[in-house]
């Protein structure tokens, strides 16, 4: 299959590419840094520097390379994220989730690619009341904290319009919290770093519940929803949601840090605002069992617990290496 893959150059773009070479498809890859060229050539990818906000760019790259599938992995979500001013650090990322999404679709739908897949967030958008675990049936929050409005009405409107795409096989993967090699959760990166100088506490109590997938888990999930999804959302988060109160202890043990520190929930608001809060005491995790069933995917890291042990550092990922890899449960 010829796949264009919007996001190559990123965290789950870099996992996914050579992931789909080994699995034999052909891979042109966009990205919007020129430099990133070569890092795209040498995964294997054929090269295309375009603006995804730029519908004409997009057309226009699409119609160069008239692949079978199109896939949207952009983001643009700065590295040291103010959750105080959620929606306004999110706001470019909105708008790849919006007029991006519509940019990549309608190219797709120009050339006559069968499928398209698209990115979209499993965690913050659950609803926060009932159960500790969410499906795809279970309606998102309809009223979240007031700074997180407009990005949950960017995941709405993606989500929309991929429900209504006529004439091509149109899915949304509703990715958990990525840890591993090139995420904030992996060696080098940003949470990694604030939880060994403990700067990142547990707060209210913990009692948020949080879905993680790993980056190779991710890019496999993906490549299936490519390879022979069906039209519709699909959470790909692992078998075990868990609190904060559970997780980021266990995550500071695991990366030999001291452990967090613990805040009451009024100091926390003056740190990370109510949407910090919130991600820390009322979100909600997702259930995996849809993506299990349909997608035929199974996980090398079905328990965070143990990612966060033997999955935080870079190794080669093929189709190769997905088959022979230990699975950790
Ligand atoms: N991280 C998570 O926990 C998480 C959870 C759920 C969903 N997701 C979603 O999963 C997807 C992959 O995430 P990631 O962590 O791999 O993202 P990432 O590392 O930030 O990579 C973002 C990619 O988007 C490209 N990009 C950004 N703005 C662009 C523009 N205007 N035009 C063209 N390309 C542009 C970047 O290109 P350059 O390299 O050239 O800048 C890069 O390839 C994203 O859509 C993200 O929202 C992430």
């Amino acid at each position: 299959m010829k796949i264009f893959l919007a996001g190559a150059t990123g965290a789950l773009g870099k996992r996914l590419t050579p992931l789909l070479v080994s699995a034999g498809h052909q891979v042109v890859g966009m990205g919007r840094t020129p430099h990133k060229a070569d890092q795209l050539r040498a995964a294997g990818a054929e090269p295309v520097i375009a603006d995804a906000l730029d519908a004409d760019a997009v057309m226009h790259a699409v119609k160069a390379a008239r692949p079978d599938a199109v896939v949207h992995e952009l983001t643009a979500i700065s590295a040291n994220l103010n959750l105080k001013k959620f929606d306004d650090q999110f706001a470019l990322t909105n708008r790849l989730r919006t007029e991006g999404t519509q940019n990549l679709l309608a190219a797709a739908q120009a050339v006559g690619a069968t499928r398209f897949v698209a990115q979209s967030y499993a965690g913050w958008p659950n609803s926060r009341t009932g159960g500790r675990v969410k499906t795809e049936d279970d309606p998102l929050a309809p009223d979240p904290p007031k700074s997180m409005r407009r990005s949950m009405d960017a995941i709405r409107q993606l989500e929309a319009t991929v429900a209504n795409a006529v004439g091509i096989v149109a899915i949304a993967l509703r990715y958990g919290s990525f840890y591993g090699p090139g995420t904030s959760i992996g060696e080098g990166g940003e949470v990694i770093e604030a939880v060994r100088r403990r700067r990142f506490p547990v707060i209210g109590g913990g009692s948020g519940v949080w879905s993680f997938i790993h980056i190779d888990d991710a890019a496999n999930a993906t490549r299936l929803a490519i390879e022979h999804g069906q039209p519709g959302i699909y959470n790909i988060v692992d078998d075990e949601p868990a609190e904060v109160s559970s997780w980021l202890p266990t995550l500071a043990q695991a990366v030999a840090a001291k452990p967090p520190f613990r805040l009451p929930a009024w100091i926390g608001k003056l740190a990370i605002g109510e949407a910090g809060v919130s991600m820390m005491t009322s979100v909600k995790g997702s259930s995996n069992a849809k993506a299990k069933r349909i997608l035929g995917w199974k996980l090398i890291y079905p328990r965070w617990r143990d990612g966060f042990r033997h999955g935080l550092a870079l190794e080669p990922i093929s189709t190769a290496t997905l088959r022979t890899a230990r699975v950790y449960n």
